[in-house]
């Protein structure tokens, strides 16, 4: 069982599913997470910052390792629809992936 704060949203759940992206998990939860290109690793809106528990989460993707490079993610920051939690985690919302109609403690 992981445990899967949200820290800006002010939300938090569980799950056993080691199988499904952190952006899959997040969505079942009905918490809107944005993902522009469907969750393919074609674009980086579905970025989440990762303040504790990086070590809980499985190696970065290709697509992960290539927006790296490009200066698209910076250390610590992980695409959702791409990594898949294997323990506890602490995340927050970046200012670029922050809807409107959602309130954010930061
Ligand atoms: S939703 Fe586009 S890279 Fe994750």
């Amino acid at each position: 069982m992981a445990r899967i704060v949200i820290q800006n949203l002010g939300k938090s759940f569980e799950s056993a599913d080691f199988s499904k992206p952190l952006l899959t998990l997040i969505h079942d939860q009905g918490i809107d997470w944005m993902h522009a290109c469907g969750g393919k690793g074609r674009c980086t809106t579905c970025k989440a910052v990762i303040l504790e528990g990086a070590g809980n989460l499985t190696d970065y993707t290709l697509a992960e390792e290539r927006y790296t490079k490009q200066g698209l993610l910076r250390p610590g920051d992980r695409l959702a629809c791409q990594v898949k939690v294997q323990g506890d985690i602490v995340i927050e919302v970046p200012e670029s992936g922050k809807f409107p109609h959602m309130m954010y403690r930061s």
